[in-house]
């Protein structure tokens, strides 16, 4: 029988195993600005110094890939201006990042539907893709107008086009996963939520079917590298099985 997890959490200081991909839903920075009586942008802001940490604290922590849920497809049902100043938040991160993540090995990509965002913004997203493309120290995937649906449902028309042209025949997982956002990114190991939510708000239905959840009430502007690597020693006491015995 395994040892009661937490005992043995307190004997070994943690599992040795790690996640080699993580995945953040980084929710609550709304709630944190509004206890403080300020703008819910306020927290956009402090959400966004949060990720410049966490992603510089993953390579040590043994992580390869990280994917931040920045922006959902329903998240256009906010305020025009929450959505605008969002979309400001994920300009500049790009902008003033762009050369310390060049220079620190991380690979920035995004997902989600490119068509809705601002031309701008699209072609920053495109050129740190490019400019960052030959890094390898950490894998960064930010969804930017991201939802598992609408990825989905893009995978498919692609597939069916494929079929119409005679590249696939009898279509199976492997040609659908092929067809996604993510297609040649490893699943996620391990999702994180913050803020104290136990959903999944349409974040990587397909690539996270088998991986392992952590829900910690912790708003995500006050997430830090502790909790990160808390949660990750958690983690190297989890069995996986998927679906064996
Ligand atoms: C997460 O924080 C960031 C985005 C969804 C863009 P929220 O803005 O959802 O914060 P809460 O949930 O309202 O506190
Ligand atoms: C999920 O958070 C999306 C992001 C973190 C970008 P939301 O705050 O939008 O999710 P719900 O509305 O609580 O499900
Ligand atoms: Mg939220």
């Amino acid at each position: 029988m395994a040892a009661e997890p937490a005992a043995a959490f307190e004997e070994t200081g943690g599992g040795d195993r790690r996640p080699r991909h993580i995945a953040i839903i980084m929710d609550g920075n709304g709630r944190w600005a509004t206890e403080r009586g300020w703008p819910r942008l306020v927290g956009h802001r402090r959400g966004a110094e949060r990720v410049k940490q966490i992603v510089r604290a993953c390579p040590d922590l043994g992580v390869d890939w990280l994917t931040v849920y920045a922006f959902s497809t329903e998240n256009w049902k906010r305020s025009t201006e929450e959505v605008l100043g969002l979309m400001k938040i994920f300009r500049r991160y790009i902008q003033y990042e762009a050369e310390s993540m060049s220079a620190e090995g991380v690979r920035m990509r995004f997902i989600g539907g490119r068509d809705r965002l601002d031309p701008k913004l699209q072609s920053l997203m495109s050129s740190i893709e490019m400019r960052t493309a030959k890094n390898s120290r950490l894998n960064l995937t930010v969804a930017i107008n991201y939802g598992g649906r609408d990825e989905l449902a893009r995978a498919a028309q692609r597939l069916a086009g494929k079929v119409m042209r005679g590249e696939v025949s009898e279509a199976g997982e492997d040609d659908l996963e092929a067809c996604l956002d993510t297609a040649g990114h490893p699943d996620p190991d391990l999702v994180i939520r913050t803020s104290g939510e136990t959903r999944t708000s349409n974040f990587l239905p397909w690539q996270a079917a088998y991986a392992e959840y952590e829900f910690t009430p912790t708003l995500w502007p006050d997430f830090t590298p502790d909790h990160l690597k808390a949660i990750l020693d958690r983690y190297g006491l989890r069995e996986r099985r998927f679906g064996g015995v």
